[in-house]
């Protein structure tokens, strides 16, 4: 028999805590609308009485969602309370979530107080919110420090006062995950009318243990978790909803469902993501760029063969289009084939050979092969077969010094070389080229773009240049722009007829 777990998203609260994340209420309905497409089952919105902003978030959340729950947080105060249920005035269904700490630390450091009278201004809380909602939720904030024994005197007495979901939040991120697991078993062993709610986990991420930690309760019996988008959220963090949601698709011999379509989880990430200005780290787990991408050969050369020799997860099952074979010096013949035939290449076995030695001089340059880099090079091993080609460029240039540049070319099996200064490397090399080839060649236009970013990456140039009254175009690509802008020049010359180069005029 399957389990139903339900995801309460708590991205806009306390997600939206981090420092620089904040959202507007525009963007906080826009991620509350792509949670609902994404089939959370409760969204914490807000805690109303923190700011007009939040107040006013909550209630706009409540009008524009239809099927989650609304939950807004307060403390365990009757003013939070009040203007919380005002805020979710509109929600179809609504959840207050109120609470208040129950560790040693908090009960006598942050309230000074007692364990009884916080006790009692648990129970009151819950009575009070009552008054407003039928679904009531309490947390017992730090309860991962919380003795246990206490703790299921305080969930026992909120249950009967009314509760119908108890969070049982690891604070401060400190719990391992056999401890944790065995506190929601003790609440399970010890608190009376324990089954009229449903236990809850809110995991925080400050040992790297949120995930584990969140499974691990959820198999002693939690039947909710609270879980945020890219795992973002106050410190290091709280448990990622794609970590929890794909163990247990993964895990089906667990019997744990949700109601998550995960098609939508990396769209979701990416919003989150983009919304907040919160990179997702490169690595993580589900949503980063290298969660299904593979670079090295074996790796590559496996996933190729059978994608789950490396993969326990189909990256289109998150909404991923495929794995990504990540070409780099590590990478084999079978990745750089299989790139070049997404990219229409179709090469026999010797060319490819050929571009492969090429592929590995660019890969030592660049960390990362783009599919115009591919391109590039088969373009380059086409240029085998070209009349004109660059066999020599050196280039002198620097502050207080004349650009210089030597050039051979080989014309048709013949060497020519020349040497020119210039207003730059550039003029200087093309001015060296014009020298051999001896036209009136005239440069009309010059572009060079980065094809992707970043100091290492490859230039494309592009030149349009006249020759007895007609245009020609060429192209070429590198990493040092001074060979690509020569090589995007000499295209544009092999497109000329034979004929009318190297020798006719000054
Ligand atoms: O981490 C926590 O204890 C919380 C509560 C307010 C639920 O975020
Ligand atoms: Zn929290």
């Amino acid at each position: 028999m399957e389990d139903k777990l339900y995801i309460f998203d708590t991205t806009l609260r306390d997600g939206e805590q981090v420092p620089g994340c904040q959202l507007n209420t525009i963007e906080k309905i826009q991620v509350a609308k792509a949670l609902e497409e994404l089939g959370v089952d409760i969204i914490e919105a807000g805690f109303p009485i923190s700011s007009p902003g939040d107040f006013n978030s909550v209630r706009e959340i409540s009008k524009a969602v239809t099927w989650p729950t609304i939950c807004a947080l307060t403390r365990a105060v009757e003013k939070d309370i009040d203007v919380a249920a005002d805020a979710l005035m509109y929600a179809k269904r609504k959840r207050i979530h109120t609470g208040i700490g129950t560790s040693y630390y908090h009960v006598h450091y942050k309230l000074n107080s007692t364990p009884d009278e916080i006790l009692q201004r648990a129970v009151a809380a819950v009575k009070y919110a009552k008054k407003y909602v039928e679904d009531v939720e309490f947390y017992a904030e730090d309860a991962g420090r919380s003795d246990n024994e206490y703790l299921a005197r305080v969930v026992e007495a909120v249950i009967k006062a009314g509760a119908t979901v108890i969070n049982i939040p690891d604070t401060t991120g400190y719990c391992l995950p056999h401890e944790f697991g065995e506190k929601i078993k003790y609440l399970f062993e010890h608190v009376n009318g324990i089954h009229n709610a449903i236990i809850s986990t809110h995991c925080h991420n400050d040992l790297g243990m949120a995930t584990a930690n969140t499974i691990s309760g959820v198999l002693n019996g939690a039947r909710q978790v609270e879980v945020t988008i890219n795992g973002i959220g106050e410190r290091a963090g709280n448990t990622a909803l794609e970590e929890v949601v794909m163990a247990f698709k993964s895990h089906k011999e667990l019997n744990i469902v949700t109601n998550i379509n995960t098609k939508k989880i990396y769209k979701t990430s990416r919003l989150v993501s983009n919304l907040m200005n919160m990179p997702v780290q490169p690595n993580k787990a589900i949503v980063g760029r290298n969660a299904f991408a593979h670079s090295s050969g074996i790796h590559q050369d496996g996933v190729l063969k059978n994608r789950e020799n490396y993969e326990i997860i189909d990256p289109k099952d998150v909404g991923i289009n495929e794995s990504s074979i990540v070409l780099t010096a590590r990478s084999g013949r079978a990745a750089l084939k299989h790139r070049l035939e997404i990219l229409g290449f179709k090469i026999e076995k010797e060319k490819l050979d050929q571009v492969y030695q090429e592929f590995l001089k660019l890969a030592d340059r660049k960390k990362d092969i783009k599919d115009d880099d591919i391109a590039m090079l088969v373009g380059d091993i086409r240029k085998e077969d070209r009349r004109i080609k660059l066999d020599y460029l050196q280039v002198v240039t620097g502050k207080n010094l004349v650009p210089m540049a030597t050039v051979r070319l080989n014309i048709a099996g013949e060497k020519f070389t020349a040497t020119e200064s210039g207003n730059g490397p550039v003029d200087a090399a093309i001015k060296a080229v014009k020298q051999i080839i001896r036209r009136k060649v005239i440069l009309e236009e010059f572009l060079i773009q980065a094809i992707t970013r970043g100091s290492d990456d490859v230039g494309k140039v592009h030149m349009q240049v006249e020759y007895g009254g007609q245009i020609f175009h060429g192209f070429a690509a590198n990493t040092d722009i001074i060979m690509a802008s020569t090589e995007a020049f000499l295209d544009a010359l092999n497109k000329m007829s034979p004929q009318d180069t190297p020798e006719d005029e000054e």
